[in-house]
């Protein structure tokens, strides 16, 4: 019978559909060392970020509107009140099926990070070694690694003391601790280690759907991260930020036109800086992505051609039997009885 020589065809390529997603499926944090960890820098400041990997901001999800993504930050004020704008999704190399980290990309990011996020932002599961895979060689590396003071000790009179950065340490906070950074700014700005993987929103029904085949969740951090740095949109009212709930966010506006000196001709503006920071969190956040990726495509293939496998050897055991098999039956042809 047809339907029945192609059940183990077919489950087995169900099977292999469910496993393949499973493993492409984006928040396996297990990728970056220690990464599971709440952010850090803002335990007791800041409940959202002491709650660890919350979504959305202030531990809210963002209701969607009506499906609809606003890419319009004004007309979406005016209908939500002081709920957070949803930020216009971006379109990112590391995305998709055969995403890859774009690595000038990745460099750039990391001078916004450097220059500017790095006076407020501590990023304490990245190590200075990890920069290798933005293509530093380890001279580089070292020379970074001491432009930081890193505090070490105790040392044998039992003080706590300062000394250059060595490539295995890791990003130090520009804070003695949470507490004094809510204290400059009202509130400690998060840790940036995993940031771009701890924020995302909801679009609801139907759009979940299409969002959940089409991975769209796992850029939609640094889709709103890349709109944050863009959403000062009062000039009047330096604390305004669209994509923030009520509206109000405790970072003084950090980047502008013209402020990162970029050396490779890329243009120096506002949504540039925000995006190429943006992905450079993303790094830091999943540094295994494209590893991930591939290994999901490759188990995937081999899941494919283990389903084609299965269905011809099912055939073959089969083969002997012929047609149907009632067992119990009174009346056997001798054909299925041989
Ligand atoms: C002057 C200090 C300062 C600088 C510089 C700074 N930030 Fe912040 N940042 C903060 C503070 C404070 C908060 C907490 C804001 C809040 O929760 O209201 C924050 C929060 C954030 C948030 C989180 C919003 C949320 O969802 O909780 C993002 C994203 C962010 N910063 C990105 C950046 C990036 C990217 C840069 C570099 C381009 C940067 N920041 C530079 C102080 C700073």
């Amino acid at each position: 019978m047809a339907s029945c020589a192609f059940r183990p065809g077919v489950s087995g390529a169900a099977l292999g559909l469910v496993l393949a997603l499973g493993l492409a499926v984006p928040g396996s944090a297990q990728d970056h060392k220690k990464s599971a960890a709440p952010p850090a820098g803002s335990t007791s400041a800041d409940p959202k970020s002491a709650a660890g990997n919350v979504p959305a901001p202030a531990g809210e999800t963002i209701k969607p509107q009506a499906g609809e993504q606003a890419t319009d930050a004004k007309a979406t004020e005016a209908a939500t009140g002081g709920e957070a704008a949803i930020p216009p999704s971006l379109s990112w190399s590391f995305g998709g099926l055969f995403g890859h980290y774009d690595i000038a990309q990745l460099q750039r990011g990391y001078q916004v990070y450097k220059e500017v996020c790095s006076n407020c932002h501590s990023m304490k599961f990245v190590a200075f070694r990890n920069l290798a895979a933005l293509g530093y060689n380890e001279g580089q590396i070292k020379a970074l690694a001491a432009t930081y003071q890193v505090e070490d000790g105790p040392n044998d009179k039992g003080e706590m003391y300062k000394r250059p950065g060595r490539p295995s340490d890791y990003f130090p906070s520009p804070f003695p601790n949470p507490e004094a950074a809510a204290a400059a700014y009202g509130k400690a700005p998060p840790d940036m280690s995993t940031l771009a993987k701890a924020r995302n929103w909801e679009r609801g029904f139907p759009a979940f759907i299409l969002d959940f085949f089409t991975q769209s969740e796992e850029t939609e951090g640094p889709s709103y991260i890349s709109a944050v740095l863009q959403g000062y949109t009062k000039s009047d009212d330096p604390k305004y930020n669209i994509y923030m709930p009520n509206h109000k966010i405790a970072m003084p506006k950090p980047l502008s036109d013209g402020q990162v000196d970029y050396t490779d001709g890329t243009a120096k503006t506002l949504p540039q800086y925000s995006k190429d920071v943006a992905a450079f969190l993303m790094w830091a956040a999943e540094p295994k992505l494209e590893q991930r990726k591939a290994m999901g495509l490759r188990v995937t293939i081999f899941l494919i051609v283990f389903a084609v496998l299965l269905f011809f050897v099912k055939k073959r055991i089969w083969a002997r039997v012929g047609g149907d098999v009632i067992i119990g039956a009174r009346e056997v042809s001798d054909k299925r009885v041989r």
